[in-house]
């Protein structure tokens, strides 16, 4: 009798809700892309959960179904999209205002657009110093507010006839937190709601208010939002998947495909240094130095990690890395981004590398809110709770239980996220061994 599979998936049955607070740049390319994509006018490019294949079996089998054929993931055109924003703009208005996406295409589905109108935002000054808007809750204290949150939630679930939400964070960065006793426990979280404590940020009160409904929820910024005890005990209690911190695009998605290259290969670093320029409300945001601090250590933490100076002290004690952003408002999205890289080869002897990526922000971002939103819905259907280490691919700072070092090398995350799908369909691992196919492994 074959075995039971190891994982129950509940069917995709009805309509997925995608909830974006933040409705600016990022979250209208993905909100007007997915629509475009779904009604044929334009291809998902970068989007593994729509264009990606997977590997099943050996490498005679011939066995490369596509992702979305493999696993029973959400169709893109049974989606609602809805969100929150401290201006009012409706998502075709914000799609012109943020200026990545052209008019023509824009045009073609503007009643669609135009009818994504966004909720009213919980927002502090405070902790993004650079925006000020109108669009916002008043009058409540933060438990209060997670309250209108979760109702605004269940009003778009009953006016949008959903069946299953996630909720993925597109709002600004916010300044740099770092975890203290209020987000140790549950009980001290929603104590600290209720007093209205300094240490708990906007962008926290939406994951609270998502995962306490049970809501899968992840954070395209780099600020400390659903990623302490607090919320994983929360996750648990409420079996919700959650997962990493601040999307990785652009110059750390070259970082991390780069340093395991050279690591690979053990040449040696003496120093990296990455600069941008970009114009958008986002760059203007990380203007702030205390919005900067945030970023600055997402970025940092990825090569430190993936060249484990520890182990290979000859090659990558003491590298020199230094990221930094300039705002720069004619480049508006498209932002541009050098890396000067010191390398050095067999003896010692120095080398340079220099990469100059002229890169569309929000084009870059937008498949990876896709991919989160599809993937974590079909993480809740497979009853998977708490961190989802496998989708680390997309993040900067992937989530990892506490004592577990994160894994930034973009190869093995890519790995580790489609065996965890073959793992999910009971298929068999790839560990690329091949011992199947040569006689002296006998
Ligand atoms: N585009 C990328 O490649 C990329 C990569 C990694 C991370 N990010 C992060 O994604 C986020 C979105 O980027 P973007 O380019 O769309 O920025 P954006 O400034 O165009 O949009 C952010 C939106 O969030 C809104 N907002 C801020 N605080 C809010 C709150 N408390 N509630 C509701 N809305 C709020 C702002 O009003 C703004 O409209 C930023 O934090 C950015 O750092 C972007």
């Amino acid at each position: 009798m074959a075995n039971a599979p190891k994982v129950t998936i509940a069917p995709a049955k009805g309509r997925l809700g995608i909830l974006t607070p933040g409705m600016g740049a990022v979250a209208t390319t993905f909100i007007a892309g997915t629509i475009a994509v779904a009604k044929g006018l334009a291809k998902p490019i970068g989007s593994l959960t729509q264009m990606g294949t997977i590997r099943l079996g050996k490498r005679t089998d011939n066995r490369v179904p596509a992702i979305k054929e493999f696993v029973p993931l959400a169709d893109i055109s049974d989606v609602a999209f809805g969100g929150w924003d401290l201006f009012a703009e409706n998502a075709y208005e914000s799609a012109v205002h943020a200026g990545v996406l052209e008019r023509d295409l824009l045009e073609k589905i503007r009643p669609e657009l135009e009818a994504i109108k966004p909720m009213k935002a919980v927002f502090d000054k405070k902790y993004v110093k650079k925006l000020d808007g109108t669009h916002v809750k008043t009058g409540g204290t933060k438990w209060d507010y997670a309250q209108m949150l979760m109702e605004d939630i269940k009003n778009f679930k009953e006016e949008n006839k959903v069946d299953r939400l996630v909720m993925v964070w597109c709002g600004s960065t916010e300044i740099f937190l770092k975890p203290e006793d209020v987000h140790q426990t549950v009980e001290a979280f929603e104590k600290g709601l209720k007093e209205d404590h300094p240490g708990i940020a906007p962008s926290m009160i939406y994951a609270y208010a998502a995962i306490k409904m049970g809501i899968p929820y992840a954070n395209g910024a780099p600020n400390l939002s659903a990623d302490f005890p607090a919320m994983l005990e929360l996750a648990r209690q409420t079996n919700t998947p959650i997962c990493g911190k601040d999307f990785k695009t652009g110059q750390t998605l070259m970082k991390t495909i780069l340093a395991p290259g050279l690591k690979t290969r053990l040449l040696g670093l003496s120093g990296w240094f990455s600069t941008n320029i970009l114009g958008n409300r986002d760059g203007e945001v990380l203007d702030d130095p205390d919005s900067f601090k945030t970023k600055e250590e997402s970025k940092l933490s990825v090569l430190e990690q993936i060249l484990q100076p520890n182990v290979y002290p000859d090659l990558y004690k003491d590298f020199y890395h230094k990221v930094r952003i300039n705002y720069y408002p004619p480049r508006g999205d498209n932002k541009e981004g050098w890396d000067n890289i010191d390398i050095f080869g067999w003896l010692g002897y120095p080398m340079q590398i220099k990469v100059d990526f002229l890169c569309r922000d929000s084009i870059l971002a937008a498949p990876i809110v896709l991919d989160l939103a599809i993937f974590l819905d079909l993480a809740k259907r497979a009853n998977f709770a708490g961190i989802q280490e496998w989708l680390s691919f997309y993040f900067k700072s992937p989530a990892t239980k506490p004592g577990l070092y994160p894994e930034h090398d973009i190869f093995i995350q890519h790995m580790k996220l489609k065996n965890t799908l073959r793992y999910m369909m009971d298929e068999e691992q790839i560990t690329h061994l091949g011992a199947d196919y040569y006689e002296y492994y006998r």
